[in-house]
């Protein structure tokens, strides 16, 4: 097949500082798709992108273009519906109760998720802890999930915006990532393709999170936001902070428990309030603000969805979660106030405990982890337990610690607190 461009004109444009055309961006990304244009043109693309920036319209066009590399869902004929996605933080389980909770409230929720790599958790690692649940659907198992429980968590199949997991892979390895245009445009393209009526962004900031600078998460909220609704997707970011873990785990079973704990009315108070914060916004932007999401983790109905939900997916709600079984304490070295728990390097010990994987294809240990028992603005005496590390492989406590080191600060007096939900974009 004769191509009606080259790939080379293409990367030139961006270069050149030019403003690449409709027609240039559809080419490139279903030619890319193709395997016509090569690897090393779209790396070269990729960087005078992340070099010279996009236009408002470009990045609509690219994210259209990598929609339509693939199939496109739409459940909207089940009624109001509305799926959440973050941007990722330690000690984020918000996914698990907030599912339920929002298909409790009767808008159905389609939630494609991912796995973890680096130093972020993933959603489906930690379903996967539960024994015998399944991430991996088809098209109408997921619909029948839909259907019966009103909520499924799973893994995005292969025909959803095949581009954006070619161009993610290669952007991973090429130092593109960190990008405002070509992330939006990466996570709007598998949101709007999953079919969900309207979104709710948790956008973190902070040293925990993908974007640190506060400015860069409301530059990254502000464009995804645009693209949602340009798209038709009632679209909606709280700008949330990521300075310390949510709630007292991380890992991947222990994340399971504290969900559960959360699902029967109890729980840490920041993960109970950010589940209720985006529930509201999601029940919302469904159609539904009238609906008070917060009796529901009282009374057990978002506790029966949960157990639904897991159940449809072949998971026992009721098997016991692993714990690894060797573990260790990290103890207050004097008495007085802890003042900063670093997420980053918590996150990065977790990691390194066994509870994330460093390439794809690599096991993660479920009952690795972190316990915390103390958070930022409690005190503490000297002895006290802060937090439990847990792995399976007694080598793997060195480099955990190591991680660890300069992580906690501790003073005579707390920092002031500082709110959990920053701001609101529309
Ligand atoms: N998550 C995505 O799906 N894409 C990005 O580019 C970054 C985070």
């Amino acid at each position: 097949m004769t191509e009606r461009m080259d790939a080379v004109d293409v990367i030139r444009t961006k270069r050149d500082r030019g403003t690449l055309s409709h027609d240039q961006i559809d080419w490139v990304i279903d030619a890319y798709t193709r395997g016509v244009v090569a690897d090393e043109q779209m790396s070269a693309l990729a960087m005078a992108i992340f070099l010279n920036g996009m236009t408002r319209e470009e990045i609509a066009q690219w994210t259209a273009a990598m929609i339509a590399s693939g199939e496109r869902m739409d459940f909207r004929f089940l009624g109001p519906t509305s799926d959440k996605h973050s941007t990722g933080g330690v000690g984020d389980k918000i996914t698990l109760p907030l599912v339920p909770l929002v298909a409790a409230c009767g808008v159905t929720v389609p939630q494609l998720s991912g796995r973890g790599l680096g130093h972020t958790g993933g959603t489906l690692d930690k379903m996967e802890s539960i024994a015998g649940w399944r991430a991996s659907l088809t098209n109408d198992e997921m619909l029948t999930v839909l259907r019966d429980v009103g909520g499924v968590i799973c893994a995005a199949g292969a025909g959803l915006a095949p581009a954006d997991k070619k161009l993610y892979a290669l952007r991973d390895i090429t130092s593109t990532v960190e990008c405002i245009p070509l992330i939006a445009s990466s996570i709007m393209s598998k949101k709007i393709a999953e079919g969900t009526g309207s979104l709710v962004l948790d956008v973190k900031t902070g040293t925990g999170a993908f974007m640190q600078a506060e400015s860069d998460a409301r530059a990254l909220a502000r464009t995804m936001v645009d693209l949602g609704t340009d798209a038709g997707v009632k679209t909606v970011a709280l700008i949330t902070d990521m300075n310390t873990p949510l709630g007292l785990t991380v890992g991947n079973a222990n994340e399971v428990r504290e969900s559960v704990e959360v699902l029967a009315g109890g729980g840490p108070s920041d993960v109970v309030e950010l589940t209720l914060a985006l529930a509201r916004e999601m029940l919302a932007a469904a159609g539904r603000p009238d609906v008070d999401p917060a009796p529901l983790l009282q009374n057990g109905r978002a506790m029966d969805s949960w157990r639904r939900m897991v159940a449809a997916q072949g998971g026992d709600p009721d098997a016991a979660l692993p714990v690894a079984p060797l573990s260790e304490v990290v103890t207050a070295p004097a008495d007085g106030v802890l003042t900063v728990m670093e997420a980053r390097a918590i996150a990065v010990a977790a990691w390194r405990l066994g509870a994330g994987r460093a390439r794809k294809e690599d096991p993660v240990d479920f009952g690795a982890g972190i316990d915390l028992h103390v958070k930022p603005g409690e005190r503490v005496r000297a002895g006290q337990p802060v937090m439990t590390l847990r792995t399976s492989d007694e080598a793997k406590f060195a480099r955990a610690h190591e991680a660890l080191e300069g992580a906690l600060s501790y003073g005579s007096e707390a920092l002031p607190p500082r709110p959990l939900v920053i701001d609101r974009i529309t």
